[in-house]
């Protein structure tokens, strides 16, 4: 394999190039995906075919799989680690998560070991007129950070959030043990990102609930003009799915939605997996 890396031109995501995932990875081809992958923050490779079984193998390259509430309801048969994100319907009921998230967030920040990184596969995706819907959108917040004035970095830097499980509105009511199994969790607002050292703003509307140290409106304040300045035009790298595409995203550095700009008969079918994570530091 002749791996090529292709930068999107914005602040985040590169394609790669050259790569089959069907077929086994060597050492060599694996470090430079990671390397790619740590330092772009979204990695994408195009025209793959690969089995639920590959998909979780190279999932597990990058560490332990983590599980989700989403695939308690909706997973592959048999691969209890790959949730199925669709709308379509069989028998008139869901055959995955129609919704996974509309609002820009970072995968399970509520956990006290938030995922590493989310792998996306695309089986089947939504067009209308030849055009594609469905999109999913990325913003950098090490590069939102990066732009951020001194004074604010002074201000913030050190300070941890509240992430609370409840205060997202989700597709779908949690349960009082989900909820019970996934108390508030507080995680420094500055992230620094485990194997690059990169920094990173950590903040989201609705998961963060306040901050300690800061009144409450005030924090609320902070977190709605922080939450805005990481999705600004300039830090956002807007993926549009082919079927075949493969793409990962880094959830430390990384903040994602879904554009939900299409509906039945226009079908979409995502498989996905989650790699377990570490305590923010
Ligand atoms: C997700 O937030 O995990 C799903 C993203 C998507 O369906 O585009």
């Amino acid at each position: 394999m002749t791996l090529e890396i292709i930068p999107s031109g914005t602040a985040l995501a590169a394609e790669i190039a050259g790569v089959d995932l069907s077929e086994p990875i060597d050492d060599r081809t694996f470090a430079a995906i990671e390397g790619a992958y740590n330092e772009h923050g979204v990695v994408f490779f195009r025209s793959q075919r690969i089995t639920p079984e590959q998909h979780v193998a190279f999932t597990r390259r990058f560490g332990e799989i983590e599980f989700n509430i989403f695939g308690e309801r909706w997973s592959v048969p048999g691969c209890p680690e790959i949730v199925v994100v669709s709308n379509i319907t069989e028998d008139g009921k869901p055959i995955g998560i129609r919704r996974a998230g509309e609002n820009w967030h970072s995968d399970m920040c509520y956990a006290a070991r938030p995922p590493r990184g989310t792998i996306l596969y695309a089986i089947e995706t939504p067009e209308l007129h030849g055009l594609p819907l469905g999109d999913t959108e990325f913003a950098s917040a090490a590069a939102a950070w990066d732009a951020l004035p001194d004074s604010l970095r002074r201000c913030i830097e050190g300070r941890r959030a509240v992430f609370d499980f409840t205060g997202r509105k989700r597709a779908f009511p949690p349960t009082r043990e989900e909820i019970e199994r996934n108390p508030p969790v507080r995680h420094p607002i500055v992230r620094t990102h485990p194997r690059t050292g990169r920094k990173c703003l950590y903040v989201m509307r609705d998961d963060c609930t306040g901050i300690d140290g800061i009144d409450a409106p005030e924090a609320e304040a902070l977190i709605g003009a922080l939450a805005d300045h990481i999705v600004k035009p300039r830090f956002i790298y807007r993926h549009q799915w082919r079927p075949g595409d493969l793409l990962m995203w880094d959830n430390c550095t990384v903040q994602h939605r879904a554009i939900q700009d299409y509906d039945l008969p226009q079908r979409r079918m995502m498989h996905r997996t989650t790699m377990g994570g570490a305590v923010p530091t």
